[in-house]
């Protein structure tokens, strides 16, 4: 004997139900947020001027185009050989991963120092535009996700430039945050995520490196991908069910009162 018709019936109804029981969170999703120079997140020590449509700083010899940079505003710092002040930096943030950018300059940069915990890096600008935005200075990833970390950072002297007065434009800074979900592999259609990572990345990232941030939500939207492609399946069919056991206890208590063709959809 088969199903009765109106249990038939009922099954996408039925289906919905269990999917909304076992949505995934969204906690786990990866994001980027883009912090700007003028955040608290950021110290800066030494020869530094913060540079801002409201405070233009007419002194300082490196005069970017504010529009090209992040909020129009940045840090300008600079150290003199022999100075007895260094000039440095912090940035602490919880994250997964850390991009630190600024504008580089053809001349006067200093080599850029930077530490995170075990990590080290020189920042050795070798172009030749006398402005290169959204230049990444430093980048780190693969921390651990819930932990504060700091990147510090101090000017050395650049012999090569034959510049006594070196001087550097800090911009802003990207934080990964949240951890990749590995739960649930079920229907995924990415392109309601990638939506989203794109306009985050297009948002923080203008200009020149738009390959990078392209790049970067095609990447990005894989594990989001998966989290939305399950939600988004209810709407979809509702007969693909993500792999979860609550699913897998109903999938098989409904076996008993659905005919093989269905139980196959039913069960991932
Ligand atoms: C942009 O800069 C202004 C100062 O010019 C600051 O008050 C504001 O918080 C900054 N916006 C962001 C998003 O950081
Ligand atoms: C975050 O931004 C960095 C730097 O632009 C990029 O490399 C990375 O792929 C982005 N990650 C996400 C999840 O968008």
């Amino acid at each position: 004997m088969g199903p009765p018709h109106s249990f038939t019936a009922l099954l996408p109804a039925l289906a919905l139900f269990l999917l909304l029981l076992c949505a995934p969170s969204t906690n786990g999703a990866v994001t980027n947020t883009t912090v700007d120079d003028t955040d608290s997140a950021f110290t800066f020590t030494g020869a530094w001027t913060a540079v801002s449509p409201a405070d233009p700083c007419a002194g300082c010899s490196s005069k970017p185009d504010p529009t090209q940079t992040f909020n129009q505003t940045w840090h300008d710092g600079n150290y003199r050989t022999g100075a007895p002040t260094t000039t440095t930096g912090s940035f602490a943030f919880t994250g997964s991963a850390v991009y630190i950018f600024g504008i580089d300059q053809a001349e006067s940069q200093p080599d850029i120092a930077f530490t995170l915990g075990s990590i080290q890096a020189v920042h050795h600008y070798t172009g030749t535009e006398q402005f290169a935005y959204n230049a990444l200075f430093f980048s780190a990833t693969g921390l651990a996700a819930d932990e504060t970390h700091t990147v510090n950072w101090i000017y050395n002297i650049d012999p090569s430039t034959g510049v006594g007065v070196q001087e550097a434009l800090f911009d802003y800074a990207i934080v990964t945050s949240g951890t990749e979900d590995v739960a649930t592999p079920a229907a995924v259609n990415p392109t309601t995520t990638a939506g989203t990572s794109t306009t985050a990345a297009q948002t923080q990232t203008s200009g020149t490196r738009t390959s990078s941030s392209s790049t970067s939500s095609s990447v990005s939207s894989t594990p989001a991908a998966n989290k939305l492609g399950t939600q988004q399946s209810s709407t979809v069919s509702p007969y693909v069910l993500p792999t979860c056991s609550y699913i897998e206890n109903s999938a098989l208590i409904l076996h008993t009162a659905v005919p093989p063709s269905r139980v196959s959809r039913l069960l991932p």
